[in-house]
């Protein structure tokens, strides 16, 4: 089932409205291991991150058009590290060993209908020192694009979704300097607790 809400507009519009490697420097500062993107549309971001780990980056999404440019992007750009499938991650898992990875990407895609069981599958999917990303529209300023206000989370409530799907040391993330309508936040998967454990 395709997320409410998550078409895109032509690639040079996307990609106008962020600073990728800038926001990813932010997002995912301690880059290593395998990665999971959900959604990766065009691979806006998707061809940072394999850029920035020697790790598989397997990019996830349901429109086989998304899955065939972002391959095809890869191979211009004699990227070996990306694994792009096509995959319905809310019908189904992801597709990687629980634990295996040790970064979790969810930009622009939180207002789905059921975030915190998403959540929960990308905290089963970290490793110990896993960390998990999401980028969203801002709601507090007018933006070019973005989900409808209604559904559109603030961090505050992509916060609170963290939680209760069982993360930690949780924490919003500024990004206005390189993508100035939208907001970041950055959680730890397993970590400690499952140090402990
Ligand atoms: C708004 S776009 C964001 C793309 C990318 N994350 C970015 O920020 O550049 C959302 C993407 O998620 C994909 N998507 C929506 N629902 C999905 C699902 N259930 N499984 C896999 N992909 C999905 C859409 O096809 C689309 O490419």
């Amino acid at each position: 089932m395709k997320g409410r809400e998550s078409g895109m507009p032509e690639e040079t519009t996307w990609s106008s409205f962020f600073d990728a490697s800038a926001a990813m420097d932010k997002l995912w500062p301690a880059a290593h291991g395998d990665v999971v993107e959900l959604g990766c549309g065009y691979g806006t971001f998707t061809l940072v991150a394999a850029r920035r780990t020697r790790g598989i980056v397997t990019a996830l999404d349901i429109d086989p058009d998304m899955v065939a440019h972002v391959r095809c992007k890869a191979e211009e750009l004699g990227i070996a590290n990306i694994r792009a499938v096509e995959r319905d991650f809310i019908e189904s898992d992801f597709g990687v060993a629980p634990g295996s990875q040790s970064h979790v990407m969810i930009y622009n895609l939180l207002h789905i209908e059921e975030p915190v069981a998403l959540l929960r599958k990308a905290f089963t999917a970290l490793d110990r020192e896993g960390t998990l990303s999401v980028m969203h529209w801002r709601s507090d300023i007018p933006t070019p694009r973005g989900p409808p206000l209604a559904i559109r989370p603030t961090p505050e409530q992509c916060i609170e979704w963290l939680r209760q799907a069982g993360f930690t040391s949780i924490e919003s993330v500024h990004l206005g300097d390189c993508c100035p309508f939208h907001y970041g936040v950055i959680a730890k998967g397993r970590g400690l607790s499952a140090i402990k454990g």
